[in-house]
């Protein structure tokens, strides 16, 4: 953890360090369980009090914290506490406050129970250490449940430690962790399975092939029907490759069938698969846009012996997939007045600018992914039908994707050149690099024309956005995906966007009641393609 910044927020850090040195003498007369409590407590008091707790968050930021994607989680900095301190989720608010990027709650018994006799901690004061032989001492599922519901701490992650009671025989420990996974899994962003601890008699041996099989065999079964009850689903692996290492599609999904088979240590016999991919589907093929790969569903299935294979366009799968976004996958720009069962809209610049519209259709939404992203550009400003003027004499018809996507905001850039002298480093590196470039010279540098490209490029993201929202009055959502949007999500939220997307004459009342998003997970589309592969 680091201490932000300067001024009040150091002092209060200084104030607690001075607090807790005086107080440490004080803590090591207790016995260190009843120690433990009395930190516990003001940890916790700390946690009930917003403004303390603003006021403590703010004093230990962690400044430039580099946020890490794991397992389907984005953990926004690298520093976690582990299991053990907090067991009955009584602290976590207070704790996150102090800049960990996550809390493992637990570990958590289905009832509650005293644990080992005491005494069962022990300081080793010489070599700043502690012995713990706590054994799961708890107040049980329903109050650390309780505990967990209410408001979260924007961007922590949560995960619950589930642990056996002590009483219960090994052979139906199994039930005791179901029963747990039902409690926990809509509260928490993970859960881990203890079967580690060496303080419960016997714990250990569920690690032994016989338990362990039937204990992992029935989470995971658990896990399938709550990602169905969620309506999210529940990774057991994931994987990220180039695709220039591969010849082919199948060649990229058997390195992925060979590594969850190593995994699993068995055979995996997959029944349902989904697939979504850049380009136009058509029958039950898809051919990409941006690369030479066709990928045939009748091969896919036959060649690994799947039993059902779905191919979808990359923007459909990224459609279905807001319908299983968690509050931790989007940051919002605008509230708005959400309605159930209203349209949604997902559009996304990146190499291209993809448009989607999802329609309410019973319980579920009906996905249209159409060419929204060539609609006509319509410029909204004199220096928009600048940029419209010059791009129609290089373009002929110029259509929103030409000004909005990774390729439209190098041409913003060029655009507003037009007409200055010299040739500087910075532009040379746009036009070697393209989009990336103006960003990092616009964000990192601040580099007045870089800026200026930025903001017009996203002013007319904005009034796109909002043109698409207006056709479908989109009422239950728009959601601003694609790999360009996360990068610039600072700028995003400064205004020009919200504000281009709201101006619509007449109509800016029912723009400015529809709620709008920014989808900062990458995994908008694996989500989508999970989904669509279990609902068959
Ligand atoms: C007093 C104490 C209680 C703990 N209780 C638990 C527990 O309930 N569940 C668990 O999974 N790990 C428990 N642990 C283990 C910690 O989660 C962690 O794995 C261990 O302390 C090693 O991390 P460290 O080197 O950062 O201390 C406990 C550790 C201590 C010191």
């Amino acid at each position: 953890m680091a201490a932000g910044g300067a001024g009040r927020g150091a002092s209060l850090v200084e104030a607690i360090r001075m607090l807790y040195l005086l107080s440490r003498k004080l803590l090591f007369r207790l016995d260190p369980e009843a120690a433990h409590g009395v930190a516990m407590r003001v940890i916790a008091g700390v946690g009930a009090l917003p403004p303390l707790r603003a006021a403590v968050a703010a004093a230990y930021a962690v400044p430039d914290a580099e946020p890490v994607e794991a397992f389907g989680l984005r953990f926004p900095n690298r520093v976690g506490l582990a299991a053990g301190y907090d067991k009955d989720g009584e602290g976590w608010r207070g704790l996150a406050a102090l800049g960990f990027g996550h809390i493992e709650v637990g570990t958590v018994t289905p009832e509650p129970q005293p644990g080992n006799p005491r005494p069962r901690v022990f300081r080793l004061e010489s070599q700043r250490s502690l012995i713990n032989r706590m054994g799961f001492p708890g107040r049980g599922a329903a109050y650390v449940a309780k505990q967990l519901r209410g408001p979260r701490p924007a961007g922590l992650v949560l995960g619950v430690n589930i642990g056996k009671q002590k009483s219960t025989p090994l052979d139906e420990a199994v039930h005791d962790y179901q029963e747990l996974i039902d409690v926990f899994a809509p509260l928490a962003d993970y859960l881990a399975v203890n079967i580690s601890s060496p303080n419960t008699p016997g714990l250990r041996r569920l690690q032994e092939p016989g338990f362990l099989a039937g204990l992992l065999g029935a989470v995971a079964s658990r896990r399938g029907e709550l990602a169905d009850r969620l309506g999210r689903p529940v990774p057991v692996l994931e994987r990220r490759y180039a695709v220039a290492s591969f010849a082919d599609f199948s060649a990229m999904l058997a390195r992925f069938v060979d590594e969850c088979q190593a995994q699993r240590g068995r055979d995996l016999r997959l029944a349902s698969a989904c697939f979504g991919a850049a380009g136009p589907v058509s029958g039950n093929c898809i051919r990409m846009t941006n690369l030479p790969w066709r990928l045939d569903a009748a091969v896919i299935a036959a060649q690994f012996g799947i039993g059902r294979v779905r191919l979808v366009n990359d923007f459909e799968a990224a459609a279905v997939g807001v319908e299983a976004l968690g509050p931790g996958d989007i940051t919002t720009l605008q509230r708005g007045e959400p309605l159930p069962q209203a349209a949604r809209v997902v559009i996304g610049a990146g190499t291209g600018l993809g448009v989607a519209y999802a329609l309410p259709q019973g319980k579920r939404y009906r996905i249209i992914a159409g060419e929204g992203g060539h609609a006509g550009f319509a410029p909204a400003d004199d220096e928009q039908m600048r940029l419209w003027q010059a791009l129609h004499a290089q373009l002929g018809r110029v259509s929103v994707e030409h000004v909005v996507s990774g390729a439209g905001l190098a041409r913003i850039y060029e655009f507003l050149c037009a007409g200055l002298p010299q040739a500087t480093a910075s532009r040379e590196s746009v036009r070697s690099e393209g989009a990336a470039a103006i960003s990092r010279l616009a964000l990192e540098q601040n580099d007045p024309l870089a800026c200026r490209a930025l903001d017009l490029f996203i002013a007319c993201y904005g009034a796109a956005a909002g043109d698409h929202a207006l056709a479908v009055s989109a009422r239950g959502g728009v959601y601003v995906a694609g790999g360009m949007a996360r990068k610039i999500l600072g700028r995003l939220a400064a205004g020009g966007f919200m504000a281009a997307f709201n101006a619509k004459g007449a109509h800016t009342h029912l723009n400015g009641r529809m709620p709008v998003h920014v989808v900062t997970t990458e995994r908008l589309g694996l989500l989508g393609a999970a989904l669509i592969a279990a609902r068959g």
